[in-house]
Parts: structure tokens; sequence; C-alpha cells
């Protein structure tokens, strides 16, 4: 094995003025040497490995980013979500983002129905606060979720504008409240590579029932997280392995439909 060949190419970067650039692209040539010499890679695998970059590529357009489900279903998305969380003993963990987040969604008061579609119906509610315990009044919570038929308003046009999508602000007492149906689990996009990837591999493309929150308030580390259904079959088998155990929860039955609790704890600013 001729090391001196990484060390070559690490060499000539070393060049490079801007010291992140330089940090970022010699540990990627390392990491790289080492994974081919790792797997004993191939000239026709590589072939292959790029062929398959290529279509990646390919099927990437303004709105399909196939990149970025690469990256979800190679676990590359949680783990930057990991490195970027700010830990505090006690604070809510995040989530992933998704593709599906939307801008624009018109505020409603505590207590609105976010539901156009039938569904069983569930009360959600708890309260935001610091760690401290202290509530943290008129924090903004977005919060979306997929229909019965798995899919997102967006995806699908036979779904009314702003369905399952909401914008609430909390009371003075840092609570929010609103009406939902139970969220259903859901394939991420297979037509493209990543779902190729998925099906020569062995992997299912399931995403586990979920709800979106994003939590914002002045002088707090923005929350994106998520909550899983802890009764569904692909809790322990995330496609994109966003679930933490933090994060699954309850739907408890109450008066024909679910009711799902759930307090969040953010970070302040000058602690992150
Ligand atoms: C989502 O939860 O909406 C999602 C996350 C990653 C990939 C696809 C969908
Ligand atoms: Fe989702």
């Amino acid at each position: 094995m001729n090391e001196s060949l990484t060390q070559n190419v690490t060499e000539a970067f070393g060049h490079c003025a801007d010291a992140r650039t330089k940090e970022i692209v010699t540990a990627l040539v390392r990491h790289l040497h080492a994974f081919a010499r790792d797997v004993n890679l191939t000239h026709d695998e590589w072939r292959r490995g790029i062929e398959f970059l290529t279509a990646t590529g390919k099927k990437c357009d303004g709105i399909r980013q196939e990149f970025i489900l690469l990256s979800d279903t190679l676990g590359l998305s949680i783990v930057l979500d990991d490195i970027n969380q700010h830990h505090d003993d006690g604070a809510t963990e995040s989530s992933l983002l998704g593709p599906f987040y939307r801008d624009g969604v018109k505020e409603a008061a505590l207590g609105a129905n976010i539901a156009q579609s039938d569904g069983e119906p569930v009360y959600f509610h708890g309260v935001v606060s610091v760690v401290s315990g202290k509530p943290v009044a008129d924090a903004l919570i977005e919060v979306w979720q997929t229909a019965p038929n798995g899919m997102y308003e967006g995806q699908d046009p036979d779904q009314p504008e702003g369905n399952l999508r909401g914008r609430f602000r909390t009371d003075a007492d840092g609570a929010y409240a609103f009406h939902s149906i139970k969220p259903t689990s859901y394939p991420i996009p297979t037509d493209g590579p990543v779902g190729q990837m998925l099906l020569a591999t062995g992997r299912h493309p399931m995403r586990p029932a979920h709800i979106h929150f994003r939590i914002d308030a002045p002088g707090y580390e923005p929350l994106t997280t998520a909550l899983y259904s802890s009764d569904d079959p692909y809790v322990n088998s995330d496609a994109v392995f966003g679930v933490k155990p933090s994060l699954v929860i309850e739907y408890v039955s109450k008066d024909g439909g679910y009711d799902a609790a759930r307090d969040f704890v953010l970070i302040p600013r000058e602690r992150a």
C-alpha cells in the first residue's frame, strides 16, 4: 500500500487560503482514500458508483432533491442534526425538517382543527417552557403531517390548500392546543436512484407515522422536531433515522378519538 499517494493529494491542497475549506477538503480526501482501500474498491464498482451519483443528480429539479434523500437514507442528515443541535439536559431533542415544510400558513387560534381530511381525531396539547421550567409565552408553533393516504398537502392535488398544516402561538402560560387526526406512516419517494438503492440493499422506504413541529420564540434556539407514534410498525426502522426514543409518544384513547399530550423544552440563546 502506497500511503504517500494520500499525502500527495492532501498536500496539493496545502495552498488553499481558506482554513475551513482546507480542513474539509483534506479530511474528505483522507476518508475517501481510506474507504476505497477498506473495501478494495474495483474500477468497475466505482464506475457504477459514478453512474448512481449521475442518476441522482439528473433526478433533481426545482422541487425534487434526490441528493438530500440520499443524505437522509444514508443517515448523514441526522448525524448533521446531532452535530449541530445544542444539547442541553432536559431540552427537547431535534429531528429532521424533511422536504415538506411550507412557510406562509395562516395563523390559527389555539384549539383550532387543522384537518380537512377524515381520520381518527386527535387532540394535541402541551406547554412550551425553558429548561428552568419557566413557560414561553407567544412562541410560534408550526405543525405539518400527512393525510391518511400517506401524502402531505402539496404532494396531493386532491387535498385542500393548507390541509393538516397549522401555525399557532402559545398563550401566557406557554400552552398550545389544536385538533387534528392521527398521522399515518408513508414511504419516502422511491421512483428514483435512492429508491433503487433501498430496494437493492433490502431496505424498506417507510417513515413511521409522525407530526412535525417547528417552534420559534425570540431569545431561544429554534427547535425543529417531530413526534413519532409508539404504535407504528416502522417506529424502530425509520428509513431516514429520524426517530429518537424521547420523541416517541402514545396516543391515549379518549372520547372516541385520541389525546396526545406533549411538552417542549427550549434552550435560551445565551446558553447555546
Ligand atoms: C419527512 O419527514 O417529511 C421526510 C424526511 C426525510 C425524507 C423524506 C421525508
Ligand atoms: Fe414527515
